[in-house]
């Protein structure tokens, strides 16, 4: 089959904050699955992201902290491009608009209208702020919206209503630099002619739902839009960050964020070019008709990329030879909200990425966002379905499936793949189910429908795991080896297409379990076959997913709305088996006790181990009468070398129990278990 080329872009986040989980599940989780879905289909398929670095919000922090927005980008490009990479993000670029090849591309659009005239330049009153001596654009100023009587509306913007007016109806406009009521002062901006698009628009989002089916959510949106009439918008702005105008007559102006951002994804694809030497590569993604772009929003960006973006892009096919292709889909999201409210940085509300994978496993929460994403509404982030899903389906349902299989494999089959014998119904069934999965799972992720592709993915699981118990493998090892191997090979087989079918979402863990199968991943289409020949060695498991005690997830509720100090747990240093077994614990029976003269802390103690009676000298004086332990069993460690207390041999250490309050006890072994019986 022919390869597809596709251009896949994530909205460029602001290098404004750290993000958080609502922009993971609005645009970036759902691209990274179908990029990765993909890849493995071998597509050639590239995929663009970066920080948007421009915009009043930046130069805001910037002036609360004192410090220059230079600042400001750089210090949260670089958290979010680790926050991504952390996450298995799979971008194959993470571009910045503050690059000069991005100014250059944003500026050849610019001048390209502006020379063909197609930019008005207009003259309009503008908020100005005498005490700073600046014209104080978009959210410098707030005030009271026109429209709905929201009071956080913006100078001619109102989030709330989505209303937009002039700025001379903005009721009681303060200005954000000086507390002071700002005048409004006439300037001059270039203006793109939205309207004289709008019936192309129009056309271009009903071809391209009819085509491609747009999703209901954004087709509602640009029908919004449509309705209010689209207008001129002012492409330049009173600001000195910013890409500056590259006019004469534009001195002291920069491009609208927004103007510019979205070319962002071109420039990006540029950079990419330049770092893999070849120059000309980006046009392969973005000049070449059969090319298929998508564009991974959230749905505050629908207007941008549905009709702004595609308004430029038009602009420039009408007199340049070469076209820009548009998206054939912009996939938005809806909002995720966390524990029922808005995410809030001020009000503490939320949790960022950087600190969510300092605590929990970057699978953990892939899987659960993908099960929860707000594909047609908005969704809820809560700590305790996010527990649920990690304990209950990934370490139940996916772990206990894969890690069952493989501890028998290696008990009974001396870990390699065992034969295929005659086929039963159910062995069939399972077989059948792991062939038609790819192109289900697929046909899901490619209607931008991941919660379903998901639901899929776990049902193999599921399906999986009452074979295991149907088929009762403990049982057929003893009467029947044959029927044994046979299932042991199927749910094998099944662990390969699981890992293959789940990478998209789970991607670090299928990375895992194709070390555990000693093997590597074939291709979508192929993830459902008999992938493992019979005799193929597989390596030792290892345990893939942890559960989340319950409090560590009631830590995370009581500090809700509090800012997040809590020092993230330590990663617990791990051993191996093989070193655990090096620690020898044995049951032992207390023969004799008494003080350590001198000594209110130390008893001596002889203990029989089962082959031989020994002294061990224990820090127990405090807790026990010595005659008390007398007759006891107990555990000890039976192979720690001896050491001299108070001039004394021990040979050996007693485990005991301590509470909070420092309380000791002892682990109390039955009678009937034999002294020097090992625990393991
Ligand atoms: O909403 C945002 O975070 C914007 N920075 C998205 C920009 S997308 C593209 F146009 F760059
Ligand atoms: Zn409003």
């Amino acid at each position: 089959m022919k390869k597809e080329k596709i251009l896949v872009t994530a909205a460029l986040p602001y290098a404004n904050g750290r993000i958080h989980l609502g922009h993971i599940a609005g645009a970036y989780l759902p691209a990274d699955i179908f990029v990765r879905y993909h890849r493995s289909k071998g597509n050639d398929i590239v995929f663009i992201c970066g920080s948007d670095e421009h915009g009043v919000p930046i130069t805001i922090t910037a002036d609360k902290e004192g410090v220059t927005p230079k600042v400001i980008i750089d210090r949260f490009h670089n958290d979010n491009k680790s926050a991504f990479e952390r996450l298995g993000m799979s971008f194959d670029i993470y571009s910045r608009t503050s690059i000069p090849e991005h100014h250059e591309t944003a500026k050849e659009f610019f001048l390209n209208f502006y020379e063909r005239g197609i930019l008005k330049e207009k003259k309009s009153s503008q908020f100005f702020d005498e005490k700073a001596n600046m014209f104080l654009p978009d959210r410098y100023v707030e005030g009271t919206c026109p429209k709905c009587g929201n009071e956080g509306a913006r100078s001619d913007e109102c989030e709330n209503c989505g209303a937009l007016y002039d700025p001379s109806e903005l009721k009681s406009p303060i200005s954000k630099i000086s507390g002071n009521k700002p005048i409004l002062k006439e300037t001059s901006h270039w203006y793109f002619p939205l309207g004289d698009y709008q019936d192309r628009l129009q056309q271009y989002v009903k071809e391209h739902d009819e085509k491609f089916d747009w999703k209901e959510n954004v087709l509602q949106y640009c029908k919004g839009w449509f309705h209010d009439g689209l207008t001129d918008r002012a492409v330049t702005r009173d600001l000195d960050w910013g890409i500056p105008v590259p006019t004469d007559d534009g001195k002291g102006k920069v491009l609208y964020v927004w103007f510019e951002a979205v070319l962002g994804y071109v420039s990006a694809t540029k950079v990419l070019s330049e770092q893999r030497n070849q120059p000309d590569l980006w046009k392969e993604y973005w000049q070449e008709e059969d090319t298929r772009y998508i564009a991974f929003i959230g749905k505050d960006n629908v207007v941008f990329h549905c009709i702004v973006f595609p308004s430029m892009l038009m602009a420039w096919n009408d007199a340049n030879k070469k076209h820009y292709i548009l998206p054939e889909n912009v996939p938005a999201n809806e909002f995720l909200n966390f524990e029922g409210k808005k995410f809030s940085k001020s009000r503490n509300w939320g949790i960022d990425v950087i600190d969510f994978l300092d605590r929990f496993p970057a699978d953990s929460l892939r899987y659960a966002l993908t099960s929860n994403l707000p594909e047609d509404r908005d969704s809820d982030f809560k700590w305790n379905e996010f527990q649920a899903r990690n304990n209950n389906e990934l370490a139940d349902i996916l772990g206990n499936f894969i890690n069952r299989t493989l501890t028998f494999v290696f008990k009974h089959f001396e870990g390699k793949v065992p034969p295929l014998y005659e086929l039963s119904d159910a062995d069939n069934e399972l077989l059948n189910l792991l062939e038609k999965s790819p192109s289900l799972i697929g046909s899901y992720i490619e209607k931008y429908e991941m919660k379903k592709a998901l639901l899929e993915m776990m049902n193999i699981a599921r399906e999986a795991n009452k074979y295991f118990d149907k088929s009762e493998p403990w049982k057929s090892v003893k009467t029947d080896k044959e029927r044994c191997a046979t299932t042991l090979n199927i749910c094998l087989q099944t662990i390969f297409t699981v890992s293959e079918l789940f990478t998209p979402i789970i991607p670090f863990t299928s990375e895992k379990i194709f070390q555990i199968l000693n093997a590597k991943p074939v291709s979508w289409d192929n993830a459902g076959k008999i992938n493992l020949q019979e005799g193929h060695e597989l390596n030792k498991p290892e345990i893939l997913f942890r559960k989340i005690e319950d409090e560590v997830i009631q830590k995370m509720v009581q500090g809700l709305g509090q800012p997040l100090d809590m020092p993230a747990a330590e990663p617990e240093e791990l051993i191996s088996f093989d070193e655990f077994l090096k620690v020898k614990l044995v049951t032992a029976r207390i023969l004799e006790a008494q003080k350590v003269p001198k000594s209110d802390k130390l008893l001596q103690l002889k203990v029989d181990t089962g082959n031989g009676v020994r002294q061990i000298i224990a820090g127990i004086g405090k807790h026990f009468a010595p005659e008390s332990l007398i007759g006891k069993q107990v555990l000890v460690v039976g192979n720690l070398k001896p050491a001299k207390l108070m001039g004394l041999e021990s040979q050996g250490m007693i485990l005991a129990l301590e509470d909070e309050n420092g309380a000791l006890s002892l682990l109390d072994i039955k009678e009937t278990i034999k002294p020097g019986t090992r625990a393991k």
